[in-house]
């Protein structure tokens, strides 16, 4: 069937923006994250991501977000696909883990989310 590839720009449902830039032969990628939103009252930069991909026509896939505005770090899991129009989607699952200095709060510290990415059309 066709394929559904990671590579280019997309945006979320909160409008948090991505890039993945490089996929190699054996499924490993690069990108930059821009979120849209933040649990910390931080000032929001451009922060790398690095992920793995399935070889697959409509792949599964998980990568990592690592913050350079905070210390927290987020694991995104997903799969792409192809919608009726042949348009991409990624539907993914998150968990984000802040840290703390305190063990006892260490139950606390886990958020879980699920996000969809959509093609992004810059406009002009
Ligand atoms: C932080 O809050 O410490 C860093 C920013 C976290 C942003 C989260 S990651 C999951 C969810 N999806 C997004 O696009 N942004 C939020």
């Amino acid at each position: 069937g066709q394929k559904c590839n990671l590579a280019g720009q997309w945006k979320n449902d909160l409008g948090s923006e991505m890039t993945i830039d490089t996929v190699f032969k054996n499924g490993t990628f690069l990108g930059k994250y821009l979120t849209a939103v933040s649990s910390t009252n931080k000032t929001i930069v451009l922060s790398p991501l690095i992920g793995y991909q399935q070889l697959t026509d409509l792949p599964s896939f998980g990568f990592t977000v690592k913050w350079l505005f905070s210390n927290s770090i987020t694991v995104f899991t997903g799969q792409c696909f192809l919608n009726t129009s042949g348009q991409r989607v990624l539907q993914t699952s998150w968990l984000l883990r802040s840290e703390t200095q305190d063990p006892q709060n260490n139950w606390s510290q886990t958020r879980l989310g699920y996000n969809i990415f959509y093609p992004l059309k810059k406009r002009n």
